[in-house]
C-alpha cells in the first residue's frame, strides 16, 4: 500500500521525473474508440470513489476504496475514477494503491487545470497499467467570474496549457468544461475545440448542478458534435456526467447517449454531491432492458449490479432506499394480491426483468394486508405445507386479521396461524426458507 509519507518523498518524485523524462511527450494519443470496441459501445466511467466519495456520509479509507474498486472491476466498468490526487493525502494513497491492485479498468485521477494538480495526478497514477488524467475547468461565466475570477480568454489559455501538460505525462486525457450546461454555447464549443487540439481524447460535458432536462442535454451533445468536426473525425469520445438535483440525472444521461455520448459517468447507488450522481445500475439496466431503444453495447456484467450495491452499502453510512430502482430491497417485491397472483401465474405480468439478471437471488412476495390467497398458498407451499381449498380459506381469514394488526408478516407468524392438524402434516419445504 502507498503510504502518506512516500507521497512527497524525494525518491518517489525523482523516480517519477526519470520516468517522465524517458517517455517525454512520446505518449501516443489513443482515443478509446480506436481501441477494440465498436462505435456503438458505451464506456462506463465510474466515479463512486471520487464524486461519490466526496459527499456527506460516503468517505472511505484506502482499504475500503480498494474493496469497492474490486467490486467495480468485477462489475466490468471501463474506467474507475479513483480519486482527486491533489485533494488529500488519503486520495493520493487510494489512487496509487488501486493502480497496483486493479488491472482491468483504466484508472483515473481528477485534476484542476493547474500544473501542481496535474503533476500530482501523474504521480499517483505512475504505476497504473492504463492511466487517465481527468482535467476540469469551469466554462460558465458564473463560475469564471465568481469562483475563478478569470476571463474567458484566460480560461481558454488554461485549457490548452493544462491539457497539453497532462498529455505529456499520460497517454489518455479527459477534459471537462465544468458547468457545461449553464455555459454560453459558443464559448463551450470553443473550449471543447481547444481541448481536443491540445490532445484530450474524451470530452465530458457535465451537468454540474443538475439543472438540465433530457431534451436540452441531448441537444447540447448534438450541437457540439456538429460544430466540432474533430469529434467524429478523430474518434473523440463524448461523455455525460449528470447530477440529480431535479431527479433527472439518469434520464439526462440516457438522452446524451441517444445523441452520441459514448461514455457515461455515474456512481453505484447514485451517491454523489448533494442529490447525487446518475445511478450506474439504472443506466446499465435501462440500456439492456430497453436495448430496442438504445442499440448500444456495454461491458457491464449485469449480475454484479446488486452485489456492487451491497458492497458500497456496507462501506458507507447509508444504503439505497427500499424503493430504489434495481437495487432497493423492494425493487423486486410484490405485495398487492392482484400483483402477487399475476406474478405467480407468469412473472412477466409484473416484472420487466428477472431479479437474477441484476444479481438478486430471488424475488420477494411480501406478505401483508394486500396479499391474496394465491400468494399465501404459495408461501405455505415453500414452507412445506400443502393446504386444501377449505384450509386455505380458513387460514386466509386468520392471516387477514393478523395483517391488519401487524405491519410485517414473517414465516413464523404464518406457521402460527395454521391449525394444529395442518402443522403436523408438514413435509420438506420446496425451497430454501428466508
Ligand atoms: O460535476 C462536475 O462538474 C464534476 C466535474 C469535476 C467533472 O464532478
Ligand atoms: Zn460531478
Amino acid at each position: 500500500m502507498i503510504t502518506l509519507s512516500n507521497r512527497f518523498s524525494k525518491n518517489y518524485k525523482f523516480a517519477l521525473c526519470e520516468k517522465m523524462r524517458e517517455t517525454g511527450n512520446n505518449h501516443k494519443r489513443r482515443p478509446l474508440a480506436e481501441t477494440t470496441k465498436p462505435a456503438n459501445h458505451v464506456y462506463f466511467f465510474d466515479t463512486t470513489l471520487r464524486d461519490g466519495e466526496q459527499s456527506p456520509g460516503c468517505s472511505m479509507t484506502t482499504q475500503e476504496k480498494l474493496t469497492m474498486a474490486h467490486a467495480l472491476e468485477d462489475l466490468g466498468v471501463d474506467i474507475v475514477e479513483a480519486g482527486f490526487a491533489m485533494a488529500s493525502e488519503g486520495d493520493f494513497a487510494a489512487i496509487a494503491t488501486i493502480t497496483q491492485a486493479i488491472h482491468k479498468p483504466r484508472i483515473a485521477s481528477l485534476a484542476r487545470a493547474k500544473k501542481e494538480d496535474i503533476e500530482m495526478a501523474a504521480r499517483a497514477l505512475q504505476f497504473a497499467d492504463r492511466a487517465r488524467i481527468h482535467v476540469f475547468l469551469a466554462s460558465s461565466d458564473l463560475h469564471l467570474e465568481y469562483k475563478l475570477k478569470i476571463s474567458r480568454a484566460e480560461a481558454l489559455d488554461l485549457t490548452g496549457e493544462s491539457v497539453r501538460l497532462a498529455c505529456s505525462l499520460v497517454d489518455d486525457v479527459e477534459f471537462s468544461p465544468e458547468d457545461a450546461t449553464r455555459s454560453e454555447r459558443n464559448f463551450l464549443v470553443e473550449m471543447v475545440r481547444i481541448a481536443i487540439e491540445a490532445g484530450a481524447t474524451t470530452i465530458n460535458m457535465p451537468d454540474t448542478v443538475g439543472y438540465t432536462t433530457p431534451e436540452e442535454y441531448g441537444q447540447m451533445f448534438r450541437e457540439v458534435r456538429e460544430r466540432v468536426p474533430a469529434i467524429d473525425a478523430q474518434g473523440i469520445i463524448l461523455s455525460s456526467h449528470c447530477h440529480d438535483d431535479l431527479g433527472l440525472a439518469v434520464a439526462n444521461s440516457l438522452a446524451a447517449i441517444q445523441n452520441g455520448a459514448r461514455q457515461v459517468e455515474c456512481t453505484i447507488n447514485g451517491i454523489g454531491e448533494r442529490a447525487g450522481n446518475a445511478a450506474l445500475e439504472e443506466i446499465a439496466a435501462t440500456l439492456y432492458v430497453r436495448g430496442d431503444r438504445f442499440g448500444v453495447t456495454t461491458g457491464i456484467n449485469l449480475n454484479q449490479l446488486y452485489p456492487a450495491s451491497q458492497v458500497l452499502g456496507q462501506l458507507i453510512t447509508f444504503r439505497p432506499s427500499p424503493n430504489k430502482a434495481i437495487v432497493g430491497d423492494n425493487a423486486f417485491a410484490h405485495e398487492s394480491g392482484i400483483h402477487q397472483h399475476g406474478m405467480l401465474a407468469n412473472p412477466l405480468c409484473y416484472e420487466i426483468m428477472t431479479p437474477a439478471l441484476v444479481g438478486v437471488a430471488h424475488n420477494h412476495l411480501v406478505l401483508g394486508k394486500h396479499s391474496g390467497r394465491a400468494a399465501l398458498r404459495n408461501r405455505f407451499e415453500q414452507l412445506g405445507y400443502t393446504l386444501t381449498r377449505d384450509e386455505l380459506q380458513h387460514t386466509y381469514y386468520r392471516f387477514v386479521a393478523l395483517a391488519d394488526r401487524k405491519k410485517n408478516i414473517y414465516d413464523y407468524d404464518l406457521v402460527g396461524i395454521l391449525p394444529d392438524q395442518i402443522r403436523e402434516k408438514r413435509r420438506e419445504p420446496v425451497s430454501e426458507l428466508d
